[in-house]
């Protein structure tokens, strides 16, 4: 069966570590943003996003056309993220649903000291209460 999954969790939730075991483990591709500015930019921030957001989509596309499930790994704090995304799955008959990571503010705090790519905690901060702040519908979980 087709899916489409997409991840949600502030960053240092543990959103990439658990979206490439599953990749691995189910034969699925892994589509991330934070990836695709380094592919093409090789830069974390700062680039085009409007360019990165087409490059998403396409991957995405490609990826389920080709027949492949697919495994999404960015924050989608904002609700409205899934909708897009829902319409892919639809586009390819594809099921689509969200893991929400559960993941303690004090531990994306406490990951995020020790990893190569620091994110500033005003921004885990307030990511984190936006998406406890936004509750996910029913039918995606
Ligand atoms: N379940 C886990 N057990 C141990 N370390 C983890 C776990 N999940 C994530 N980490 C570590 O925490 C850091 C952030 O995880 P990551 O998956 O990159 O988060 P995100 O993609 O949500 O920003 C990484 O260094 C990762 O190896
Ligand atoms: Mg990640």
């Amino acid at each position: 069966m087709l899916e489409l999954v997409a991840m949600r969790g502030a960053p240092g939730s543990g959103k990439t570590f658990i979206a490439k075991r599953m990749a691995k483990e189910h034969s699925m591709v892994r589509v991330s943003r934070d990836d695709l500015r380094m592919a093409l930019f090789n830069k974390e921030f700062g680039v085009n996003e409007k360019l990165i957001s087409d490059v998403h989509v396409a991957a995405i596309r490609a990826a389920l056309r080709h027949g492949y499930s697919v495994v999404v790994d960015n924050v989608h704090a904002k609700i409205g993220h899934f909708y897009a995304l829902q319409g892919i799955a639809r586009e390819f008959k594809a099921s689509f649903r969200v893991v929400e990571m559960n993941t303690s503010l004090e531990l994306c705090l406490e990951r995020n000291l020790e990893r190569e790519r620091y994110v500033p905690e005003h921004v885990i901060i307030s990511m984190w209460n936006r998406i406890q702040e936004s509750p996910l519908h029913e039918e995606w979980t």
